[in-house]
C-alpha cells in the first residue's frame, strides 16, 4: 500500500500519541486504535484546496507569525445578520486590513439558555438564524481566496444541557451518563465545592444543578453548560473528531474555550491539572496529523504563570497562540491610575519569555475585564490592598469615581467578595460616549486620543492584534440588553451590541469621530505592517521614560530602532527618549534632529524611529 501524507506524519509521532494516550487512558490500546481510525477517517474527508494549504503551510511554517497578521472578532448576527451577510461584508473586513477574523460561536445552541452560544447543543451544525454549514464553507472558501483566516470557537470543557449526549443521559441510556458528571446525592459535588473556584459568583453560583429528577450534575459555568468529562475516552474522541469536522470545513483557527477547565479531579482546583496538558498536546498532534495548516488557540484567562505551560515546550507544542490577558488587564488599570510601573514591570515578564511564544493581544473582548493583577507585588510597592484597588478601578471605569468619563458597568458583582470584572466598549470606557453626549469637544478630543494611543500601544505589542469588531469606529455601548430578559442578567451584553453600520459610514470622513479613529487605526496598521522592527523576532524592552505616567517600549531590529512612548495620564508630559538622538515619529511624520526628550499630548503617543 502507498504511504500517504497522513501515514507519514502518524509516524513522527506515533509513540508520542501512543504513550499520552495510554498513560490517561489505562493502556486501553483497542481504544487508542479506534482514535487513530478516527484520524484517518478525518484526513480521507479533507477536501483538496484544504490539503494543498496544508502543504503550503508545512513549507512555511511560520506563516502566521508576520507582522503583517492583523485580527478582528465578531458576532455574526451582529455584525452583518448572518453568515451570508457576513460574506457580503468581506471588502469592509479587508478595508479594516483584517486576515484573520475570529467568527464567535455560531453553532447551534438553545435560545435563551447558550451564554452567547457558548452552551453548544449541535458541534455539526449552524445555529438557523445564521445559516447553514454550508454557509460556513462558503464563507471559509471566500477569506482563503482573500487570505483571510477564520476562527472559530471550540467550546470543549460541556455541552449544552439540550445536546443529544445530554438528553440520553437525562434519560438513562447506558454509556451517557458517563460522558458528563452525574451524581445521585450531594456528598460528592459538597466536596468538590470545598476546593473548586465559581467562575459566576452571582449569575450562576457554585458548580453543580440539581435536575428536575434529583440527580445532580456537575456545570462549572452555567447550570445549562455540563461538563464534559475527558476522562472517558469516548468523551475525547468524539470531541476530537467534531474539531477535526470544524477544521474540515475550512477553519483555520480553532479557539479551545476554557481550555484549562477541562480535567476534573476531586480535591483540586479542577484548572490546569497536569491531564490538560495531555489532551492538549494530543490535540495538537491530532491537527499536525491530520490537517497541519490548522493552528490551537488557548483561551486561558489566568495569571502568567498559568499560561505560559500552555505553549508547551519545542520538542512538545501544544497551543499555537494565547491570549495576552494580564497585559490587557494591567493596561486598564495603568489607564485608571495614570501609573505605568505595574505594566512595566508585566511588559517585562513578557519580553522574558521565548520570542516564539505568540501572543493574541487585544484591548477588549465579547469577555468581561477579570482584575487579575500581580496583586502581591502592588502591596509591597504602594501598600495596595486587593478589594479597594478593585473597588477603585471598578468605580473608575463605571464612572463613579470623581474625574472619570469612563461608562463601564459591572460583572458579577458580589458584595461578599467585592471582587467585580468590568464590562464596555473600548470608546465607552476611554470616555468617548461621555464626551460625546456632554457634547464636549476639548473632552472629545482627548478621550478619542485615548482610544488611539491604546490601539497604537496594542500594536506596539508582539504578536497579533486583534480588534474587537465596532471599536475600529470607536462604538459606544449598547444598553439594549437592559430590555432583554434573555440577556438582562449578563452584562457582557453591554459591548455585544449591534455592529452600527451607521457609524462606519462615516469612517472616510476626517471630520467624524469615527473618521479620525478609523484613519487614525489604517496609519497606524499600515505603519506596522511596513516596519521590521515590529517583527516577532525583533529584541524588545522597557525603558525608564523618566516619568512614572510614560510607558517607555523599545523595539530593535538589525540597525532599525524603535522608541515607543505612551502617555498614560490626562496631563501634558514631557519624556526622555532612551540615548536621544535623531528621530521620526512615524505617526505624524515629524522630524527631530537631536532630541532628548520629546513632549505628549494628554494620552498622547509617539513612535519614535530612530536614525
Ligand atoms: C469562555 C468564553 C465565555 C464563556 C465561557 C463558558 O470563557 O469566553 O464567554 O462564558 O467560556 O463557555
Amino acid at each position: 500500500m502507498k504511504t500517504t501524507a497522513f501515514d507519514q506524519r502518524l509516524e513522527g509521532r506515533y509513540d508520542e500519541l501512543k504513550w499520552l494516550y495510554c498513560e490517561l487512558y489505562q493502556n486501553d490500546l483497542e481504544a487508542f486504535q479506534g482514535f487513530v481510525e478516527m484520524l484517518r477517517r478525518s484526513w480521507g474527508q479533507r477536501k483538496r484546496p484544504l490539503r494543498a494549504q496544508d502543504a503550503r503551510r508545512e513549507a512555511d511554517p511560520d506563516w502566521y507569525r508576520h507582522r503583517e497578521l492583523l485580527g478582528m472578532m465578531l458576532y455574526v448576527d451582529a455584525f452583518a445578520g448572518d453568515l451570508a451577510g457576513v460574506r457580503g461584508k468581506l471588502d469592509y473586513i479587508r478595508e479594516c486590513g483584517v486576515n484573520y477574523l475570529h467568527l464567535m460561536p455560531l453553532l447551534q445552541s438553545p435560545k435563551g439558555r447558550s451564554d452567547g452560544g457558548y452552551a453548544v447543543s449541535d458541534f455539526r451544525a449552524v445555529q438557523p438564524e445564521l445559516g447553514t454549514m454550508e454557509d460556513l464553507e462558503r464563507l471559509a472558501d471566500a477569506c482563503r481566496r482573500l487570505q483571510i483566516s477564520l476562527c472559530l470557537d471550540f467550546v470543549m470543557n460541556h455541552t449544552s444541557e439540550e445536546h443529544e449526549w445530554a438528553k440520553k443521559a437525562r434519560a438513562g441510556e447506558p454509556g451517557y451518563r458517563e460522558r458528563y458528571f452525574f451524581y445521585d446525592s450531594w456528598d460528592v459535588p459538597r466536596e468538590f465545592e470545598q476546593t473548586v473556584p465559581q467562575v459566576f459568583p452571582t449569575t450562576a453560583p457554585g458548580s453543580f444543578t440539581q435536575l428536575e429528577d434529583g440527580q445532580i450534575v456537575m456545570t462549572s459555568f452555567y447550570p445549562y453548560q455540563w461538563d464534559l468529562n475527558y476522562a472517558n475516552p469516548a468523551v475525547f474522541h468524539d470531541m476530537t473528531e467534531n474539531l477535526l469536522y470544524l477544521a474540515n470545513r475550512g477553519i483555520d483557527v480553532i479557539r479551545l474555550d476554557a481550555v484549562p477547565y477541562i480535567w476534573k479531579q476531586l480535591g483540586t482546583s479542577c484548572r490546569n491539572l497536569p491531564q490538560v496538558h495531555s489532551l492538549v498536546r494530543m490535540l495538537r498532534m491530532a491537527c499536525e496529523i491530520v490537517c497541519p495548516g490548522v493552528l490551537l488557540l488557548g483561551e486561558v484567562v489566568m495569571e502568567p504563570a498559568k499560561v505560559a505551560p500552555y505553549f508547551g515546550t519545542t520538542e512538545k507544542p501544544e497551543c499555537h497562540m494565547l491570549y495576552n490577558v494580564t497585559t490587557m488587564a494591567t493596561t486598564w488599570h495603568t489607564l485608571a491610575t495614570g501609573d505605568v510601573s505595574l505594566l512595566k514591570r508585566q511588559l517585562e515578564a513578557v519580553c522574558a519569555l521565548p520570542k516564539d511564544f505568540l501572543f493574541l493581544n487585544y484591548l477588549r473582548c465579547h469577555d468581561d475585564i477579570g482584575w487579575g493583577l500581580d496583586y502581591p507585588w502592588l502591596r509591597e510597592q504602594f501598600g495596595t490592598d486587593e478589594v479597594a484597588h478593585k473597588r477603585y478601578l471598578n468605580d473608575w471605569f463605571t464612572g463613579r469615581f470623581p474625574g472619570s468619563d469612563s461608562r463601564g458597568e459591572l460583572y458579577n458583582d458580589d458584595p461578599r467578595l467585592g471582587d467585580a470584572r468590568l464590562c464596555g466598549t473600548t470608546a465607552s470606557l476611554c470616555g468617548v460616549e461621555a464626551a460625546e453626549l456632554e457634547g464636549d469637544p476639548f473632552k472629545l478630543e482627548r478621550a478619542a486620543a485615548c482610544d488611539l494611543t491604546l490601539h497604537a500601544w496594542m500594536l506596539s505589542q508582539s504578536g497579533i492584534p486583534v480588534i474587537y469588531s465596532g471599536d475600529e469606529v470607536g462604538r459606544f455601548n449598547d444598553y439594549a440588553y437592559h430590555d432583554d430578559p434573555d440577556k438582562r442578567e449578563d452584562s457582557r451584553y453591554l459591548h455585544r451590541g449591534r455592529f452600527q453600520w451607521e457609524l462606519a459610514e462615516r469612517r472616510n470622513d476626517p471630520d467624524t469621530l469615527q473618521g479620525k479613529l478609523f484613519q487614525g487605526l489604517r496609519r497606524l496598521e499600515r505603519i506596522r505592517a511596513g516596519e521590521p522592527c515590529f517583527d516577532g523576532d525583533a529584541d524588545v524592552w522597557v525603558e525608564d521614560s523618566g516619568d512614572a505616567r510614560v510607558l517607555a517600549l523599545c523595539r530593535r531590529k538589525g540597525e532599525r530602532e524603535l522608541f515607543c512612548l505612551f502617555n498614560f495620564s490626562g496631563e501634558f508630559v514631557r519624556a526622555g527618549v532612551g540615548r536621544g538622538g535623531a528621530y521620526t515619529e512615524l505617526m505624524y511624520g515629524t522630524h527631530y534632529d537631536s532630541i532628548r526628550c520629546v513632549d505628549l499630548w494628554p494620552n498622547g503617543f509617539a513612535w519614535l524611529l530612530r536614525e
